[in-house]
């Protein structure tokens, strides 16, 4: 007899949620995170903290900016310490949520570390009592990610910061350098800029954003440089020194010649690693992949019996949902269903403002198929409500076949674009044509307009452009 039907290790999306959800179909689960705290790098030191800031950051801007232009007179000043509280009573509140939800689905947290001792055996270091063993018929391994490391950079979590010590800095630092234009380096720097610190982006790519849609990428970057971040695109940081300030050395690809840049802090944003350490893998025969990734079949499943991995620690997009879908769908396969993700319609947003949201495939990736297809665009100046909320940045474009008008593709940079494209995704679930959501009668007066009137472009026309 075992202990558990289920042990999870790793409380955050992918694991909390798979627990959850096991529990619910009926098996005896177990947790075990050593944290302290439930909800993974995401409610912690991801995610939520950093959304908190993005809030507040964006709110502290308006303050100084649009208000005065609504009749709103105010000169706000900025108190970082009751910021830092706020992000991290948002945080409290809700990792201890998860906590509920997990007594309320009778689901055991042992706090503390995890170590697979073979199929079926999970000893976990606790902070507390002496090791325990846990047995379990299935074991889910979702320890999710950490911050990838460069060499000649010395992360410090102070002046040198990943995104974990980029959320809780003390102070607004007067230069800010970020190592890599990607999803952190953007939103963190537009939170220290917003806030007022002199913000400059490294990128080794010639573009920012890899993978995203070129054209929404291009009006991404001249909208953040109108907001006043800086880029250094296509130049390879080679190192920090540190002195009374910080000096990032970085070597310009196109012809190898040298440059540095002084900052009081930088954010090492350079992409993240499965997390995996001490979780002894190896001894218990999981084959991992070059790059560290847990290697899985389409059902979860390792190569050693009763072991399942999800979320960041295997292939795919490091994000919180594909997890939280992954955790689900494990849980459910492991109680015998059918159960699947569809990696095809998988959201994916950058927080910054305007916000960028994108599901399906790019534009680039269309034509890399030789697909035939048609675009329609529209953008958020010919909308009322972004008019009228000084957000008239950004458009929105849906990509569908040429022949059977199948949405392929959306891709949007605007206000609450994150919350926009789930028209889409649902669509897209449904296997939808661009006019299906074209033909959908759509409140007045709305953000999602535009996304209907992308639709409509793909067609006869969009009525307001
Ligand atoms: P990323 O992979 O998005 O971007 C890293 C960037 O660093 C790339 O553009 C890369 O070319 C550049 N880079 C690498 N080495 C460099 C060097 N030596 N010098 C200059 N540039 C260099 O990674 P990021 O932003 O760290 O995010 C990690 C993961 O977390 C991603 O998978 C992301 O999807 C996820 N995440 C998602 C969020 C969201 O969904 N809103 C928010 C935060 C993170």
């Amino acid at each position: 007899m075992s202990d558990y039907d289920l042990v999870v290790i790793g409380g955050g999306p992918g694991g909390y949620v798979c627990a959850i959800r096991a529990a619910q179909l009926g098996m005896k689960v177990a947790c075990v995170e050593g944290r302290g705290a439930l909800g993974g790098t995401c409610l912690n030191v991801g995610c939520i903290p950093s959304k908190a800031l993005l809030h507040a950051s964006h709110l502290y801007e308006e303050a100084n900016g649009h208000f005065g232009q609504m009749g709103i007179v105010a000169e706000p000043t900025l108190d970082m310490v009751k910021m830092q509280t706020y992000r991290s009573d948002q945080v409290k509140q809700l990792t201890g949520g998860i906590a509920f939800l997990f007594k309320k689905n009778k689901v055991d947290w042992i706090e503390g570390w995890g170590r697979i001792d073979g199929p079926g055996k999970v000893s976990v270091k606790t902070p507390v009592d002496s090791d325990k063993t846990l047995t379990a018929k299935n074991i889910v391994i979702a320890t999710g990610s950490e911050p990838a490391s460069l060499p000649g950079v010395d992360v410090d979590e102070e002046r040198v910061v990943t995104s974990t010590g980029g959320l809780t800095l003390k102070a607004v630092p007067r230069k800010m350098v970020v190592i890599g234009a990607g999803v952190i380096g953007l939103e963190l720097g537009s939170v220290w800029r917003r806030l007022g610190a002199e913000v400059q982006v490294i990128e080794y790519l010639d573009q920012i954003t890899p993978g995203m849609d070129i054209e929404v990428c291009k009006q991404f970057q001249k909208i953040l440089s109108k907001q006043g971040i800086e880029f250094t695109l296509g130049a390879a940081v080679q190192s920090v020194e540190k002195g009374p300030r910080l000096t990032v050395s970085y070597k310009n690809r196109k012809d190898d010649s040298e440059g540095s840049v002084d900052a009081d802090v930088v954010l090492l944003a350079t992409g993240r690693k499965p997390y995996t350490s001490g979780l002894g893998l190896t001894e218990a025969g999981v084959k991992v992949t070059d790059r560290g990734m847990v290697e899985t079949d389409a059902n979860w499943r390792t190569n050693v019996e009763g072991i399942y991995a999800i979320g960041d620690v295997i292939t795919g997009p490091m994000l919180a949902h594909k997890a939280e879908d992954e955790g689900v769908a494990v849980a459910e396969t492991i109680a015998g269903q059918h159960s699947h993700v569809n990696y095809n319609v998988v959201p994916s947003v950058i927080y910054t403002d305007p916000e960028v949201a994108s599901v399906g495939l790019t534009e680039e990736e269309l034509l890399d198929q030789g697909r035939a297809y048609k675009v329609g665009k529209f953008p958020f100046m010919a909308n009322g409500r972004a008019k009228a909320h000084f957000a008239t940045d950004g458009f929105a474009k849906v990509l569908a076949d040429k022949d059977t008008d199948r949405i392929l593709g959306v891709h949007v940079i605007g206000p609450s674009a994150g919350e926009l494209i789930h028209e889409y995704c649902v669509a897209m679930e449904f296997g939808a044509a661009s006019e299906d959501v074209a033909r959908t009668c759509h409140a007045h007066p709305t953000l999602s307009e535009v996304m209907r009137e992308a639709s409509m472009a793909c067609g006869d026309g969009a009525i307001h452009a």
